[in-house]
């Protein structure tokens, strides 16, 4: 019997769409090759959307985005809409509404990607970040006294549940286990200010260790870790954290990756309905134009091809991903990849389809 997959798909806006048009090229290609389907259901929602309709994420939407498998999404954000509107009522709110508590990043350097760090080759820069993504500062705990006056005031709370953090602090656990790389988890906080939230991650983080005695453990504060990434990225392994941290580092992990080209990330709950993207953003100045990169959005694929089990679906895809960088592009940069975005689409799907 074929396998089949519901795969919820949500182009978005600005280059959402042309690059998950790519995306959905190189998956049907790899569900071809591996002999099962994906039934992609396209969903229309962003800035675009709600300049026309007033909508966000209906509860019709989500409801539906829960029957589904896995979610495939381009990018949310649009020039016209003020900030804040589309990020918590789509993006935000379907990581709370469907409880994707880990936000996954691997954070690796391509054999032909140039990294900003001079030294630092592949070996060197090869991890993954572990972001807690329901809780925090997100959270939405928090508002304003006298809003407006001289004796204005703002609170804005970070939310961290035992329960919450134990259940990221799991999964990084496990996934640094199976990555079975160097086996070493960093959790990365500070302890040294923020003495509650952080004393309750490094007391979970401690005591779940002691479930993992082939996981190595280590900790460091985050603006350490900022250092640590650009001076030595080679120790680690796998880093877990807070949702504002992670927010924080993984911008800095794409940039050390070669840039948002080739960024993405997933937004999981272990066995429910996840949601795979590239992490670039809707970058409207090169909307339409067919020069803007896919490769995140083809690996962000590739996530989701792991998360449904495909791994040698998903082992391909990443083979041909490596191969266009290192055989096909002169740049990941939009306008300057020496390819328009569709071409390279066919390159992946061509190197899926025969990776002789
Ligand atoms: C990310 C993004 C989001 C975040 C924004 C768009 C709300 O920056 O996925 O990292 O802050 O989590
Ligand atoms: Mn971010």
């Amino acid at each position: 019997m074929t396998m089949n997959y519901d795969i919820a798909v949500v182009p978005g806006d600005g280059t959402g769409p042309e690059v998950v048009r790519e995306g959905l090229k190189v998956l049907a290609a790899a569900a071809d090759r591996f002999g099962f389907e994906l039934n992609f259901h396209t969903y229309n929602l962003g800035g675009e959307r709600y300049l026309e309709t007033g909508e966000l994420l209906t509860d019709t939407v989500l409801d539906e985005l829960r029957g589904m498998r896995a979610i495939y999404l381009g990018a949310i954000g649009h020039p016209d809409v003020k900030p804040g509107i589309l990020e918590t009522g789509i993006l935000l709110k379907m990581r709370f509404e469907l409880d994707l508590y880990v936000n996954l990043r691997p954070i690796v350097l391509y054999p032909g990607v140039e990294s900003p760090l001079a030294d630092k080759g592949p070996d060197d820069i090869d991890f993954v970040v572990v972001r807690e993504n329901t809780e925090g500062l997100y959270a939405g705990s928090g508002g304003f006294l006298r809003k407006g006056t001289p004796h204005e005031v703002a609170v804005q709370e970070s939310i961290n549940t035992r329960h919450g953090v134990e259940r990221c602090l799991r999964f990084a656990f496990d996934y640094t286990r199976n990555r079975g790389r160097r086996k070493k988890l960093t959790l990365c906080g500070k302890t040294n200010v923020l003495t509650y939230a952080f004393d309750l991650w490094q007391r979970v983080f401690n005591e779940v260790a002691t479930e993992y005695p082939d996981v190595e453990t280590d900790y460091a504060h985050v603006d350490a870790i900022c250092m640590w990434m650009v001076k030595n990225p080679e120790w680690f392994d796998v880093i877990v954290t807070d949702n504002m941290f992670g927010d924080i580092i993984t911008d800095l992990g794409a940039m050390i990756q070669g840039g948002m080209g080739l960024a993405a990330g997933g937004n999981i709950h272990p066995g429910q309905v996840s949601m795979f993207e590239p992490i670039g953003g809707s970058a409207p100045k090169y909307t339409g134009q067919n020069i803007i990169n896919p490769l995140a959005a083809i690996s962000a694929g590739q996530m989701m091809l792991a998360e449904l089990e495909r791994h040698d679906a998903a082992a391909a895809v990443e083979s041909a991903v490596k191969r266009v960088i290192l055989n096909d592009v002169k740049s990941l940069a939009a306008g300057r990849m020496g390819h328009s975005t569709s071409e390279i689409g066919d390159l992946v799907v061509k190197y899926v389809m025969d990776p002789s």
